[in-house]
């Protein structure tokens, strides 16, 4: 049985004290029953951590650098976010690998160094809207997993979360039916399987993309989703914790 998983990507939103305050909610609400993480900006995780400390939620960065350390200017290591308090960090949102051209390549060498650093990858894969309608959501997210397969090993998935993003579903308001975003999750799945059968049934795979209060439970009853990747709907407490609820 996969416990369920919420996150927030609070994406480039906020202040420190709407972290401050919406963390905070987050935490007096004593959720139940999933595993919560929040990703605020860079400049607000030591105020997310602070209204995190000694409750189960975790705190993540929203990317890291593929690097270890050095001369790379605006890069953040994943030393670094592990000393002011994360535990968790996104890796590959499709914001990064359209706007900042991520290849698969430097992915899966993110996701290595969140696993070095003992931080737990949230890895986003999804295909584009062309991709999509041309018929190539499984060969474009095959892709993105295999790489990071091929890179890390199969075992390295026991402490990955696999975030299915379509990238026409997110911030667009256009959710992926509950079937369509099954279907992925399987192949996913599937996929793991390929290579170790118990790891691929305890991997959490959770989708993300126009996730909302009035969505989240048929897509979370879905026998691969474990849980979402919450964009929008996570900057205000009342949406993300009714999420949350819908997973618990
Ligand atoms: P959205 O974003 O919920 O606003 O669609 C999801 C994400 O990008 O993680």
């Amino acid at each position: 049985m996969r416990r369920k998983w919420v996150g927030g990507n609070w994406k480039m939103n906020g202040s420190r004290a709407m972290t401050s305050s919406l963390a905070g909610a987050i935490v007096e609400a004593r959720i139940n029953g999933v595993e919560v993480a929040l990703f605020p900006p860079f400049p607000y995780l030591r105020e997310a951590c602070a209204a995190c400390a000694g409750s189960r939620i975790g705190v993540g960065g929203q990317d890291l650098s593929e690097h270890e350390s050095g001369a790379f200017t605006g890069e953040v290591s994943a030393a670094m976010l592990r000393d002011v308090g994360c535990t968790l960090v996104l890796a590959g949102h499709s914001e990064r690998r359209q706007y900042h051209k991520e290849t698969d390549q430097q992915v899966a060498s993110k996701v290595s160094q969140a696993l070095e650093h003992g931080l737990t990858p949230v890895l986003c894969v999804g295909e584009t809207l062309d991709e999509r309608d041309a018929g190539h959501t499984a060969a474009v997210v095959s892709r993105q997993l295999d790489e990071v397969v091929s890179c890390c090993g199969i075992e390295a998935f026991a402490r990955i979360v696999i975030a299915y993003e379509p990238v026409w579903a997110i911030g667009t308001g256009r959710c992926a039916s509950a079937e369509q975003a099954q279907e992925v999750h399987a192949l996913l799945r599937s996929q793991l399987a390929r290579d170790d059968a118990r790891i691929a049934g305890s991997t959490r795979i959770v989708y993300g993309g126009s996730v909302k209060p009035g969505n989240a439970a048929e897509l979370f009853a879905q026998p691969d989703i474990d849980g979402g990747l919450i964009g929008g709907a996570a900057l205000q407490a009342t949406d993300f914790l009714s999420i949350c609820a819908a997973a618990g």
